[in-house]
């Protein structure tokens, strides 16, 4: 008790706080989103995120030189096809924009970066919706095949991780087997398993061209209000084979990664999504707060709350604060 004990005591110079910090930020945590749009000839910048860009097939492995330089260790993937259908059939195609970004960047750079991928019909389908749909009901079972072979087809570009994020029911044991009776057993799946219907992803729909066109996502991705149905969530991930477990969004879900994390001790990952990045974006650039500072304070919230992986926008500008800290 005060004054034998002294809380400020650890306060008071900055190597004494470094040292007793519990949380730490590094260059190794984060995952950087990138989106490859076949449509386009150079690159163009996202409207609704400053500072994020949609790249051409081969001006990839350009942008993500300066990822290994600086630390990051992996990409997480995002297709914008040349062509659209209801069934999302180019999401299947071998020579399609992500198989070849894949086989580009695994051309390049051999082992020094870890390749995800979004396997996720959405950014592929003329409706927008992550799945297979009859009338107005996106259906679950029909859909299981093609984000299977979609995943089969990231594998055998040499994807080292796919990372399914339509939340349909029996996703993970659907790429499991298919990815197993085809000899990729090595291959990870990171599953979007705690995946929220959340407003924070307006952006990004901007960013992938995959608005849909009727309805929203909330007949197959989790209510806002809801936490013990996520561990259910993540409990059948697992059972079904995943080996990464995800949380998405992040900053309102910081509860469930915290509880996520301790009740499984899974590598347990968590997504900064559009909607975090752009409204820290939109409010410095009116000089309202610290962009760095605030981002740095976001992401270290989120070790904090046991995350082990952070997959966001603002992993390069992370990565270079904290070089500076250093
Ligand atoms: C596709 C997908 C979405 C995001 C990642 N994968 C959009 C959605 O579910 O509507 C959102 C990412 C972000 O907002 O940064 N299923």
């Amino acid at each position: 008790m005060f004054p034998i004990t002294r809380m400020r005591r650890t306060r008071a110079s900055p190597l004494i706080r470094d040292m007793i910090r519990e949380a730490v930020l590094s260059p190794r945590d984060l995952i950087y989103p990138i989106f490859v749009d076949e449509t386009i000839t150079r690159k163009r910048e996202i409207g609704s995120m400053p500072g994020q860009f949609r790249l051409p097939p081969d001006g990839v492995v350009n942008e993500i030189d300066e990822l290994c330089d600086l630390g990051i260790p992996a990409v997480l993937l995002f297709g914008i096809p040349e062509t659209k259908d209801a069934a999302g059939t180019s999401a299947l195609d071998e020579e399609g924009v992500i198989q070849r970004t894949i086989e580009a960047i695994r051309d390049a750079l051999g082992d020094r970066l870890v390749i995800i991928t979004d396997v996720c019909l959405c950014e592929y389908t003329t409706h927008g919706h992550c799945g297979i749909v009859e009338g107005e009901k996106i259906l679950n079972d029909p859909t299981l095949e093609k984000i299977a072979g979609m995943a089969l087809s990231h594998a055998r570009a040499g994807a080292d991780i796919v990372a399914p994020s339509g939340m349909m029911d029996g996703m993970v044991s659907s790429i499991r087997g298919i990815l197993d009776e085809n000899g990729y057993q090595d291959t990870l799946i990171m599953s979007y398993a705690a995946k929220y219907a959340s407003s924070f992803y307006a952006p990004f729909r901007d960013a992938a061209d995959s608005s849909y066109t009727f309805g929203d996502r909330s007949s197959y991705q989790m209510d806002p209000g809801n936490a013990d149905e996520a561990i259910r969530e993540v409990e059948l991930d697992i059972l079904e084979g995943a080996d990464i477990v995800m949380v998405k969004p992040a900053l309102s879900y910081l509860d469930l990664v915290y509880r996520i994390r301790s009740t499984f001790g899974m590598p347990t990952a968590v997504y900064s999504v559009s909607g975090e990045y752009s409204m820290v974006k939109a409010a410095a650039m009116q000089g309202w707060i610290d962009e760095t500072k605030v981002m740095y304070e976001m992401h270290l919230s989120m070790k904090r709350a046991g995350a082990d992986m952070i997959i966001t926008y603002a992993a390069k500008d992370i990565a270079r604060y904290l070089e500076e800290l250093r």
